[in-house]
């Protein structure tokens, strides 16, 4: 055997070899696969650019270019529904923007995109219907006729090859959209039939399929597995004498369990943790050295950190004043710290949150968990499971 193919062979008994090799041998044993009828969570692995679920077909078994689906979502934004041919050369996004559906078509260098209807994210069931002729595409809101989208092709000519659909994202990563969307959906599908087809789906590498909650309402669920980190100085706070960050959170702080707020320097411990107890009942507030506890109760949580204190309340009665001068806590969140919901980062000894948090917001504005630094996957960022 000659230098080169010891070398190979050394080579190859790395894992990275090994790993090519499954890879490329197993693409049918790894992959999972998926009824597209069923119900199906768009939610899908953080950071992933793919989208949760794929299908590719070739144009001469499609019988009807209409697809029909019931969707429930309380996200203002994200991708529902993906579909191209020629490897991208012409796309069809279906998406949400401020809740309100919107199509965007592109073929080589022409894109067009139009938005209107009703607002889809309620939270309840709303039956959608797209179907095309090739030109035209035509999208159905719960049996409306809501818009329509010219697709300025020559049909014939994309209706051979290959035709690849996706749901909860977008195919192609370097895919330029007209308007760009923030893809991550949180929203669940049903009863969908897309385009008559009934192969099964492939699910993106390295995807589950959460399941979805049987009613839901407004907010962010933790399932107590992970939390959503955010960059302090991505909130300015007001450095004037009597200013600094506020935080308000709602929700019924008695049903939360384990870290709901944490606010740190990169490296260094945690210099803020507000933590419910549900068996003692108490929100505990620490803050450097200092400790305070409050009662857990049906109330909103209000926070404000000025240069050397922080002030807890929990409802109009309830609050804890703890000081800590050896920094100036407002300059240090200016800078950027770790501002995370749900837990402590790299901090093993604390507890993630398990609970719904209803609302948050960061110097009076609303705080889409979607647009954190990392969030984990297992959050539902727009919903929580309905408790009455
Ligand atoms: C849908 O597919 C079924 C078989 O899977 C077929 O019998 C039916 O005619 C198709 N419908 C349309 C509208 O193409
Ligand atoms: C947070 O923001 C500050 C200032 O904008 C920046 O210097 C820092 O690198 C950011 N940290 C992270 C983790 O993104």
């Amino acid at each position: 055997m000659g230098s080169r193919e010891v070398m190979l062979v050394l080579l190859c008994m790395s894992s990275s070899c090994l790993g090519q090799a499954a890879q490329g041998r197993g693409s049918g044993a790894e992959t999972q696969l998926i009824s597209g009828n069923g119900l199906i969570n768009l939610g899908r692995r953080w950071g992933s650019k793919s989208p949760l679920m794929h299908i590719s077909v070739n144009m001469r078994e499609i019988t009807s270019l209409k697809s029909s689906f019931e969707l429930r979502t309380l996200d203002p934004e994200g991708v529902v529904f993906y579909g191209d041919t020629k490897g991208g050369e012409a796309w069809f996004v279906l998406g949400l923007r401020g809740g309100v559906p919107e199509m965007q078509n592109g073929k080589g260098n022409s894109l067009s995109s139009v938005a209107g209807g009703p607002k889809l994210n309620d939270g309840k069931w709303h039956k959608v219907e797209l179907h095309s002729d090739g030109l035209f595409v035509w999208l159905e809101l719960d049996g409306t006729a809501a818009l329509m989208l010219g697709l300025h092709t020559n049909p014939d000519s994309y209706l051979t090859g290959e035709m690849r659909l996706s749901l909860g994202g977008i195919l192609g990563s370097e895919l330029e959209l007209m308007n760009s969307l923030q893809t991550e959906m949180d929203g669940c599908v049903r009863a969908g039939n897309w385009l008559n087809i009934s192969a099964p789906w492939e699910l993106g590498p390295n995807e589950v399929l959460h399941p979805c909650f049987d009613e839901i309402q407004k907010g962010s669920y933790f399932p107590g597995t992970g939390l959503a980190l955010f960059n302090s100085s991505d909130f300015p706070a007001n450095q004037m004498e009597d200013g600094g960050a506020e935080v308000k959170i709602q929700g019924h702080s008695l049903s939360w369990s384990g870290t709901v707020l944490s606010l740190k320097g990169s490296q260094d411990e945690a210099v803020l943790t507000i933590t419910a107890n549900p068996q003692t009942e108490e929100l505990i507030v620490k803050f450097g050295t200092q400790k305070g506890s409050l009662k857990l109760g049906p109330h909103t949580l209000y926070l404000k950190l000025s240069s050397h204190e922080v002030q807890v309340e929990l409802g109009q009665e309830q609050r804890s004043n703890l000081v800590d001068d050896t920094h100036d806590w407002v300059t240090m969140w200016n800078n950027g710290m770790q501002l995370a919901f749900g837990g402590v980062p790299d901090d093993s000894d604390s507890k993630w949150l398990e609970g719904c948090l209803s609302l948050i917001q960061v110097q009076g504005q609303d705080v889409d968990l979607d647009r954190a630094l990392h969030q984990d996957s297992s959050i539902s960022s727009h919903s929580c499971p309905f408790s009455p």
